[in-house]
């Protein structure tokens, strides 16, 4: 086992040069705003170090709280130099925005509750139930957002609007619908007059990192035409499903859901209040409805189309967070610890790849196609915990750790070599690298 003191020692250093005093940027170069994940993966590494700082992280979450519920997927620092990122967005073109602050008008996969939990985790009974009874009505009005706005056909599985509202931007199965579907006419041409080097020149993150492991040109295009589309609608969901060819009921989001929702029913329970009765029902609904992802054929899950309930049989990382849900029998967490162990699938020397190996969309560098990444280990991890798998779980964690002694504090890692990619110093791999080593 590497020198773990060490590793504890660095991504401290990492943690606290990212601090911004109220919240942490994932890194310094690329990501200088507060994001929803990945604010609640840092505080659950930040509750080792500093109990009432991963607090504060956590609440100026939700200081930018919309007034439907909706906690959006960054929050922007209001310096004169951000200005084209919040005008990029312009959250306040829905009268749900928050005031004062800038924000995105999407969201992200809900790790709220479990973060509340792993922090409550190391408090003494008076102070948590005070936490959890802080922190229980935004909980409440984000879960109910999620199947209001999200579920409108009351199915049990939220919808997504935009790949990134996944975390796992350009990832297999959106980028493969995102090519059927939804690329406008003038992306094509750009794509057939071949413009992509012209494009990368112009993108910010390409002027910090090697093309080869970002999202490829077009698609980073694609989502910014996509984008664009929710800011003209004003992030109205009603007006956003109207006509819309990009609704999708995501694996990884519901499977993440799932387990949040779990967290919030323990909330309710300690501090003894009854979740309202709707949002009960609907938390049923969703551990159910999670089984219409299963396909019988290639023994796993997969994303499902919103409009037409077609299953979206391109495999990604997605296909091992039900793992996470914890909602999954014994025999179908069986197959899918086959899957993560399949070299020809999930079984790199470095594991968890975000795209199978033995997927035409495989690509060892390229972000959310192939790289390993911390955040996803971790769930994964938490996942085999829970299913009793004992020595996985400590396996991949041995493993995890081992590629961050290798590299460093990346943001995400080759899953063949272990070569750190991407952001150097990144938040999440440091906070989650201290969890995985202070819970043991
Ligand atoms: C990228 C990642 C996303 C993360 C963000 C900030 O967009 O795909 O998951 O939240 O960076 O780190």
């Amino acid at each position: 086992m590497p020198n773990e003191t060490n590793i504890v020692g660095d991504a401290t250093a990492v943690l606290e040069k990212n601090d911004r005093g109220h919240y942490t940027q994932p890194s310094d170069s690329l990501y200088p705003h507060q994001w929803l994940w990945d604010s609640c993966f840092i505080a659950i590494g930040l509750r080792h170090l500093n109990l009432k700082r991963a607090q504060v992280e956590l609440k100026s979450l939700i200081k930018a709280q919309w007034s439907n519920g909706m906690l959006p997927n960054i929050v922007f620092r209001n310096e004169d130099r951000y200005r084209i990122d919040r005008d990029q967005w312009r959250s306040w073109l829905s009268p749900y925005a928050p005031e004062g602050v800038s924000t995105s008008g999407i969201t992200q996969p809900p790790m709220l509750a479990e973060a509340v939990v792993q922090i409550g985790s190391k408090m003494a009974w008076p102070e948590r139930r005070l936490w959890y009874k802080s922190m229980y009505p935004a909980l409440v009005a984000y879960h109910e957002w999620l199947y209001i706005d999200r579920d409108p056909h009351q199915e049990g599985l939220v919808l997504l609007i935009h790949p990134w509202e996944t975390g796992l931007d350009n990832n297999a199965p959106w980028m493969s619908e995102l090519h059927e579907h939804l690329m406008p006419l003038w992306i094509r041409m750009v794509q057939k007059i071949k413009l992509q080097r012209a494009i990368n020149f112009v993108r910010l993150d390409t002027k910090h990192l090697p093309p080869q492991e970002r999202t490829d040109a077009i698609d980073a295009l694609s989502m910014f035409s996509s984008q664009r589309r929710l800011r003209r609608k004003a992030y109205n969901i009603n007006k956003i499903l109207d006509h819309s060819l990009f609704a999708i009921e995501d694996l990884a989001f519901n499977a993440i859901l799932i387990r949040a929702n779990s967290r919030l029913e323990s909330i309710a329970k300690a501090i003894r209040v009854e979740l309202p009765e709707e949002l009960s029902k609907d938390i049923a609904k969703t551990r159910h409805a999670l089984e219409e992802l299963w396909d019988e054929a290639d023994k796993q899950y997969y994303s499902r189309d919103f409009a037409t309930h077609r299953l979206i049989k391109v495999s990604s990382i997605a296909a091992l967070l039900p793992l996470y849900a914890g909602s999954i029998s014994k025999e179908r967490a069986g197959m899918l610890v086959n899957l993560l162990e399949n070299e020809h699938a999930f079984g790199t020397a470095y594991p968890v790849p975000s795209a199978p190996v033995n997927s035409p969309w495989f690509k060892q560098e390229q972000y959310w196609q192939g790289p390993s990444w911390v955040n996803t280990n971790w769930l994964i991890i938490k996942g085999l915990q829970s299913y009793g798998y004992k020595e996985h779980a400590e396996a991949l964690k041995e493993s995890t750790i081992e590629m961050v002694q290798k590299s460093g504090m990346y943001e995400y890692f080759n899953p063949i070599k272990a070569g750190g990619l991407g952001s150097s110093n990144f938040s999440w791999t440091a906070a989650l690298t201290i969890d995985l080593i202070k819970s043991a």
